[in-house]
């Protein structure tokens, strides 16, 4: 239900109003002055304000002002009496939605609420679309015949169908990210947004705020109010990736989001009612941090209700060959080169590969051969698979051939490597941390443990 602040001195008017706004099922708060008015902005949650010109106290150009500084896309509707019309215009271009003239029916009034509540709506599923369209919201092609991949889907499709928190396990590059697509697509939700937030990626301090929103000066650098992940996916599924990573006292107000369906935005003291689908995903083994007090125990049950242990790729190498062709096809089609098939030896070589980036690296490979290969079969060469393992690890293997270029950029990936994989070791796979320590951004480091297949120590 929408809250409306009607500042209006006439009691007489003010009580019209307010009983036709709630027969209208709108919350309605009445002050009588423009003091009182600009009272109920700053202490309430409200959906739109209305609010005559002359008051006492405060003007009703006062209100707005403080309307838009609270909030800027408060919708904000002034009500003029004959001779303020000048007043009126003005306000208008300093940000009022609209005016309306005394008198009026009370229906027009609401019709314009409607109207600008319905802009609102817009604006707010605008931003949601952006995010949706970011995650390019389409059924993921999920490949895999394997009876481990056959069982995990056939989970899925089972659990999608409630409301029930999925915890998505496995390595690096396994599929996590497709499979909670997969769970919300395949949900009575998947109509509503699916919203993703990857809880490594953003410090520490901001992560709370991107989730749970914060009202307009909870904190130095928050000019606004921000509606977060959690209000944005209501009705909808949201996808708390790389759940492990999250800080403890954060874990603790997670928990109790989750436990009572409800949360604060930072700052604020209204309790929000949310109605969200939670996939959480991590390539931490939890047991492990819940060991070492890094994770919460309590959240870890309220979150592994059920759980989804996608295998690795090297313990079910029968997929590899339907995901070759996958994304032989599909890179030969987005290069607008021909498709071309692969060298008996070829394939053996990515049959008996360990695959420590999983999936992903098995991507990034068919990518890299696609471009490499230049006559009409992709052929071992083409994978570079030998000479970048002999890169990522012994530096007396690094064959003195080639450019110079070709030779110091594999030495430098090479001392990169085993720089990560020290500092990950030491941060027990924190990679935030790491990435601190290593002064490079959060980004940067993800990158090389993606491109250099650097498997994470902590992995179970
Ligand atoms: N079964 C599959 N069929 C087709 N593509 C797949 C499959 N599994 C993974 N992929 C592709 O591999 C890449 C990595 O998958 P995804 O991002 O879902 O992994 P992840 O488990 O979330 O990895 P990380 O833990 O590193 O975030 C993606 O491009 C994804 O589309
Ligand atoms: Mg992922």
């Amino acid at each position: 239900m929408e809250t409306i602040l009607i500042v209006e001195d006439h009691e007489g008017l003010a009580k019209m109003l307010t009983q036709a706004l709630s027969d209208a099922h709108y919350e309605v708060l009445w002050a009588k002055d423009g003091r009182e008015g600009i009272a109920f902005i700053q202490t309430e949650r409200l959906d739109l304000v209305v609010t005559d010109l002359k008051l006492p106290y405060k003007t009703g150009i006062d209100v707005l002002h403080a309307a838009k500084e609270h909030y800027a896309a408060m919708p904000v509707i002034i009500m003029t009496a004959h001779g303020s019309f000048d007043i009126a215009v003005k306000a208008v271009k300093e940000g009022a939605y609209d005016f309306i003239a005394k008198p009026f029916e009370p229906d027009h009034l609401l019709l314009q609420i409607e109207k600008a509540l319905e802009k609102q709506r817009l604006l707010k599923e605008n931003l949601v679309l952006r995010e949706t369209f970011s995650s390019h919201l389409a059924f993921p092609k999920i490949i895999g015949k394997s009876p481990e991949m056959l069982n995990i889907l056939e989970q899925a499709r089972k659990v999608a169908q409630g409301k029930t928190t999925v915890l998505l396990l496995g390595e690096s590059g396994t599929g996590k990210e497709l499979f909670a697509r997969a769970v919300h697509m395949l949900s009575p939700r998947k109509d509503e947004s699916l919203i993703t937030i990857n809880c490594a990626a953003i410090p520490h301090d901001l992560l709370e705020s991107e989730l749970f929103g914060h009202e307009k000066g909870a904190f130095t650098g928050a000019i606004g109010k921000k509606i977060g992940k959690f209000e944005l996916a209501d009705k909808g599924t949201i996808f708390l990736d790389e759940i492990g990573d999250m800080e403890l006292s954060l874990q603790s107000k997670l928990l109790r989001v989750l436990e009572e369906n409800s949360l604060i935005r930072v700052g604020g003291t209204t309790r929000i009612p949310i109605n969200v689908r939670v996939v959480a995903a991590t390539n931490r083994g939890l047991p492990k941090l819940i060991e070492q007090k890094r994770f919460r125990e309590d959240l870890y049950y309220r979150l592994n209700v059920f759980p989804l242990s996608i295998p690795a790729l090297r313990e079910r190498t029968e997929d590899i060959p339907a995901m070759v062709q996958h994304f032989v096809d599909h890179f030969a089609r987005e290069m607008n080169k021909e498709v071309k098939p692969l060298s008996k030896n070829a394939l053996n070589l990515l049959m008996e590969h360990p695959w420590t980036g999983n999936v992903r690296e098995l991507q990034n490979t068919i990518e890299r051969a696609t471009i490499l290969s230049d006559g009409n079969m992709i052929l071992p060469e083409h994978l570079a698979l030998r000479t970048r393992a002999d890169q990522l690890t012994h530096i007396k293997e690094i064959p003195l051939e080639g450019s110079l270029h070709e030779v110091s950029s594999a030495a430098s990936r090479m001392i990169e490597t085993r720089m990560i994989k020290k500092v990950l070791m030491k941060t027990d796979g924190n990679k935030s941390r790491a990435a601190e320590i290593l002064q490079v951004s959060y980004k940067t480091l993800l990158t090389k443990i993606k491109d250099y297949a650097i498997e994470k120590p902590t992995q179970t």
